[in-house]
């Protein structure tokens, strides 16, 4: 098991399958790109499965998510889904992605064992987009969604990150446009984690904005399912069945109830999205290392799992990996 000194236990692994990605948001990174990971230094789909038999056989996890960067940039992604699924026990399966190539490979995902995704979108307006994610996709991604949907993967949630003056006026069109296509809408708050070091407390959008920014247009009333270790505390809008959800990351973080590790696209195991240290698995594995050896170093690495993220420490730093490095 995963157990931390407060008494965490990890059950959900977030693997990011690369750090590359198609779009580039203003949040996120910058116009140029990064120094993106050379090819060897990315686990192979060997590797990536096998770390994953060790985590559910020997460690308890029991749900995966793929990440990025854009997991779906990864070309054996088929292949590594449908070798994932075909493990024993097999953990639950999940994808975030920017919804780019979505439309073509959402059916094929779901045929290799894919059992949802998570896609972010931000604005409904081309020009919004255009700005915001520096490229002129949003029809690749409604695209995207549709084709989720219509593959039987449910639920399809959607991620929104708000920004002040540039897609925060858009929180009610996208719950409507959501809630008209069953699709589970929740609003992120924008976290410190960008690779320019830009975010500042100012510009970002808080919770109680964001429920702000709706209250007038639907009725929300409390969710009564137990949230577990979701990030989001959801409301059911104008008497259900839709919700909406809002991940106060920021606000009102939820670590006391993280059930998270999280494995990078070169290998490294890190306890939190915030963790300022990493344990090396891919050294490991190429130095021959057994089964054993691997989930110890796995193990020892989450009892070093801090209390928070600490976001409002006076000592808070970035971590040195944005988040398209470390897989959101
Ligand atoms: P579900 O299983 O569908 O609830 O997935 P998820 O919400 O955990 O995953 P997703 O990749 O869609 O992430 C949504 C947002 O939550 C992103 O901005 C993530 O960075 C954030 N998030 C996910 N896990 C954590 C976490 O452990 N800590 C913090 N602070 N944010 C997280
Ligand atoms: N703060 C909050 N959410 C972010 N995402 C990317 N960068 C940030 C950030 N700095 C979102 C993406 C995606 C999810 C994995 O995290 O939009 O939906
Ligand atoms: Fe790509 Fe996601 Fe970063 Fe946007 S937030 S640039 S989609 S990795």
């Amino acid at each position: 098991m995963l157990i931390d000194t407060f008494d965490r236990i990890a059950r959900d692994l977030r693997v990011s399958l690369t750090d590359r990605c198609n779009l580039r948001c203003t949040y996120c990174m910058p116009e140029e790109g990064l120094d993106w990971l050379a090819k060897p230094e990315l686990l192979t789909a060997d590797e990536i499965v096998r770390l994953i038999h060790i985590a559910v056989t020997q460690l308890g996890i029991r749900e995966v998510r793929f990440t990025g960067g854009e997991p779906l940039l990864r070309r054996d992604l088929l292949e590594v889904v449908g070798r994932v699924a075909a493990l024993e026990p097999r953990p639950q399966m999940s994808l975030t992605t920017n919804g780019i190539g979505l439309a073509r490979l959402a059916g094929p995902l779901r045929e290799a064992g894919l059992d949802r995704v998570n896609v972010s979108l931000d604005t409904l307006r081309s020009e919004t987009f255009r700005a915001l994610a520096r490229r002129d996709r949003l029809a690749d991604v409604v695209a995207g969604l549709a084709a989720a949907h219509e593959a039987g993967m449910r639920p399809v949630k959607v991620n929104a990150v708000l920004m002040r003056g540039v897609n925060d006026d858009e929180a009610p069109d996208l719950l409507r446009w959501c809630l008209d296509r069953e699709y589970e809408l929740r609003f992120i708050e924008q976290m410190p984690l960008d690779a320019q070091h830009g975010w500042t407390r100012e510009r970002m959008v808080t919770a109680t904005e964001i429920f702000n920014l709706l209250v007038p247009v639907f009725d929300l009333s409390q969710d009564e399912r137990q949230r577990g270790s979701d990030p989001a505390e959801t409301w059911v809008v104008d008497g259900g069945p839709g919700r909406v959800g809002i991940i106060a990351a920021v606000t009102l973080p939820f670590c006391g109830s993280c059930d998270r590790t999280r494995l990078t696209a070169d290998g490294q195991v890190r306890n939190c999205l915030f963790a300022r240290e990493e344990s090396d698995l891919r050294g490991l594995l190429r130095a021959g290392a057994n089964d054993a050896e691997i989930a110890a170093r796995w193990k020892a690495a989450m009892w070093a799992k801090k209390a928070g993220a600490g976001i409002d420490a006076p000592d808070f730093l970035q971590p040195a990996r944005p988040m398209s490095a470390i897989g959101g």
